[in-house]
């Protein structure tokens, strides 16, 4: 099915300067980019984002980083494309991440793990609306 799915360039893909390869990615994947936005995340919007891990261990260590400098953040658009992104991206712990996926070639560590991807369409739609309002959405 067409399906929209929320991805971010996490702050250490964006230091690396890689924001056009991950882009790359996705077009030649066939995901289209249906919005975009560069974002300093407030500390409360980090949290607030990651609200589903807040009483897990790694919880702050995840707001500290993801607030360490600004993300890219992008709804992309596609047959499958909440698979499809997860396919593209591996393995969080980019240790585990299959060869020539986005967290085996830019990653390095499980918390700096270079994006983020929605898990499923029902999160997808949480937290595409998170972080754009439907009108900046654009079908592609
Ligand atoms: P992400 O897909 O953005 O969702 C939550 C993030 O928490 C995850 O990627 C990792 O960067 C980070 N994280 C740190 N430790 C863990 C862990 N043990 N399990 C899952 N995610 C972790």
């Amino acid at each position: 099915a067409l399906e929209r799915t929320l991805s971010i360039i996490k702050p250490d893909a964006v230091a690396k300067n890689v924001i056009g390869e991950i882009y790359s990615r996705f077009e030649k994947a066939g995901l289209k980019v249906a919005a975009a936005k560069m974002k300093q995340l407030s500390r409360a919007e980090a949290e607030g984002f990651y609200a589903v891990h807040r009483e897990r261990p790694f919880f702050n260590a995840l707001v500290e980083f993801m607030i360490s400098g600004p993300v890219m953040i992008q709804v992309l658009e596609g047959e499958g494309a909440v698979l499809k992104n997860r396919e593209l991206m591996g393995a969080t712990n980019p240790k585990e991440a299959a060869a020539g996926t986005i967290r085996a070639d830019f990653a390095d560590s499980i918390d700096a793990n270079a994006v983020h991807g929605s898990d499923a369409a029902e999160t997808a739609a949480v937290e595409i609306a998170y972080f754009f309002p439907s009108t900046d959405v654009y079908a592609r």
